[in-house]
């Protein structure tokens, strides 16, 4: 691991990478230090995702007030040092403010500021903290372009800081992806935060009412209850039972734009900030009034499609057939006479394309640009161009941004490769559907027997697949993952109905939790 303190040593060290290496992903999880288990979950994804996973420590003084905790922020590089080693961390970036360019607290008017709507930073946190989000947006423009990662993470436990930096990603087209993930608490629910250090126990024990009340409010939500007016009611009730916590605010949200909700239509934030003696605690939960979505990914020849039709056909969801989509962006492409290598052509035709899916799961409709393709797309000339076509990263964007819309409604299930690492992190339900090598060879011989192409060598077969595992696992784009939370179907001993019928369970069980 190394740890760089100043802009020019971490530039040298990672444009030293990039040289002779392929290509290179680095992933950038920004940090204020005092690292705990939520900042290494972070940490983790980034690890995962990414060739290089840097941490930036650093404690900015452009986002604290004068009056708030600067100074007694809590800091110990050597441990944090320490705690990142173990996580197989690559690089720390622990710059100090002379390096990073802010040295005075809290925002010199000599300093190009980065002033995100103020829509977005007047509201919930941004009420009492003035001049926050500002500071935040400008050190984490900083820290993007000083690091320049493919990937950078943020924590769901500061859904405001992640609403306002996901927008001036997007306004200010800085190419990089942000990466949300979920808030990670301590047994008793209380989010974990740096700020949970200046509790002491008998505190932190109240502190779990926090999200107590939002998982009454979930309840309600669950239940069919949109109301704000009730939601939040349900949040205030149970934190006014305990005198010590004294509330700053809890309020409704639409996730994206932070503008407040009367009702939920889509989704809504539902956030909430106290005061427990000298601290400050904040917290909140993502409700999402959409359809559950089903993530089935594994290996090739597990049956991941035909247990996905299966599963959509008889739970009444949409079968969002992928390969159906790339088949559809590869007859576009080739219908437009474009080379197939001609990729600032492709991108631009692909990011202007409009895919819909629509029908029964055994019987998929498929247009592009307002045209039925659902015949043309099985033609030869298609088949034999879709692998080429659907490898171009920026085909597989696009076709992340036409999956994701459907994913707003929800009420689907799709299957592939990352669904529930990338596409859907948010799937209500992952599963990762396996079979032993073995097993799939022996399927896949049996397959070619009854297609009448005579009988493979077994370990032939098992040597191809074997080899298209590991491909699948350490390809550049969209390798094979299996998400924490998926839960593992092995089928070497089971019937496709026996698998679709698990899958149905879990689907019920999830629903009724
Ligand atoms: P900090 O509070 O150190 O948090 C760093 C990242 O960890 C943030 O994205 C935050 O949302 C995430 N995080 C904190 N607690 C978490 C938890 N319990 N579960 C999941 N993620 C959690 O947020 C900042 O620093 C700063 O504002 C920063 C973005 C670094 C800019 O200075």
């Amino acid at each position: 691991m190394h740890l760089f303190t100043t802009i020019a040593g971490l530039r040298c060290y990672l444009n030293s990478l990039s040289q002779g290496n392929g290509p290179l992903e680095v992933g950038l999880v920004p940090t204020m230090g005092a690292l705990h288990a939520g900042h290494l979950s972070l940490i983790q994804r980034c690890r995962q995702e990414n060739s290089v996973a840097v941490v930036s420590i650093f404690v900015n003084p452009l986002q604290f007030a004068p009056q708030e905790d600067f100074d007694r922020y809590p800091r110990n590089l050597e441990r944090d040092r320490q705690v990142c080693e173990q996580a197989g961390v690559d690089v720390i970036f622990a710059p100090t403010p002379e390096a990073m360019g802010v040295v005075s607290q809290p925002f010199s008017p000599l300093l190009t500021a980065v002033v995100p709507p103020e829509a977005m930073t007047t509201t919930l946190c941004g009420r009492t903290r003035l001049g926050h989000f500002q500071g935040v947006a400008t050190i984490v423009t900083k820290l993007l372009n000083v690091v320049q990662p493919d990937r950078a993470y943020f924590g769901q436990k500061d859904g405001q800081q992640l609403a306002i930096i996901r927008r001036l990603v997007a306004d200010l087209n800085l190419p990089v992806e942000i990466i949300a993930c979920p808030t990670v608490r301590e047994p008793s629910g209380l989010a974990l935060s740096s700020r949970n250090q200046y509790l002491s126990e008998l505190e932190k024990g109240k502190a779990a009412l926090i999200y107590q009340a939002l998982q009454q409010a979930d309840k309600g939500f669950r239940a069919g209850e949109r109301s704000g007016v009730a939601l939040v009611g349900a949040v205030k009730a149970v934190l006014e039972q305990e005198p010590a916590i004294a509330l700053e605010y809890v309020e409704l949200v639409h996730p994206t734009t932070l503008a407040p909700l009367t009702e939920v239509e889509d989704a809504g934030l539902l956030a909430v900030a106290v005061r427990l003696g000298s601290t400050r605690l904040i917290d909140n939960i993502v409700l999402v009034a959409r359809q559950p979505i089903v993530a089935i990914d594994g290996p090739a020849g597990a049956g991941k499609s035909t247990v996905a039709r299966r599963v959509a056909q008889e739970l009444g969801l949409l079968y969002l057939d992928t390969g159906a989509m790339y088949r559809a962006i590869t007859w576009l492409v080739l219908q437009s006479g474009i080379a197939l290598d001609d990729q600032p052509a492709i991108a631009e035709l692909v990011s202007q394309a409009d895919v819909l899916i629509s029908g029964e799961p055994q019987a998929v409709s498929v247009s592009i640009n307002g045209r039925d393709v659902t015949q043309e797309i099985r033609s030869l000339e298609v088949t034999a161009h879709v692998s080429a076509i659907a490898a171009q990263s920026v085909v597989r964007q696009e076709l992340l941004r036409l999956q994701r819309r459907y994913g707003l409604q929800g009420g689907l299930v799709i299957e592939g490769r990352d669904i529930g690492t990338c596409v859907f992190p948010d799937a209500e339900l992952k599963i990762f559907l396996t079979a032993s090598v073995q097993e799939r060879a022996r399927r896949r011989q049996q397959d070619l027997l009854n297609q009448g192409k005579g009988e493979m060598n077994l370990e032939e077969l098992e040597q191809t697949i074997a080899e298209r595992d590991h491909k699948d696992s350490t390809r550049a784009i969209a390798p094979l993952r299996k998400a924490a939370d998926a839960i593992e179907v092995n089928t070497d001993d089971l019937t496709i109905d026996q698998v679709v019928n698990r899958i149905i369970q879990m689907y019920q069980a999830r629903a009724l939790s």
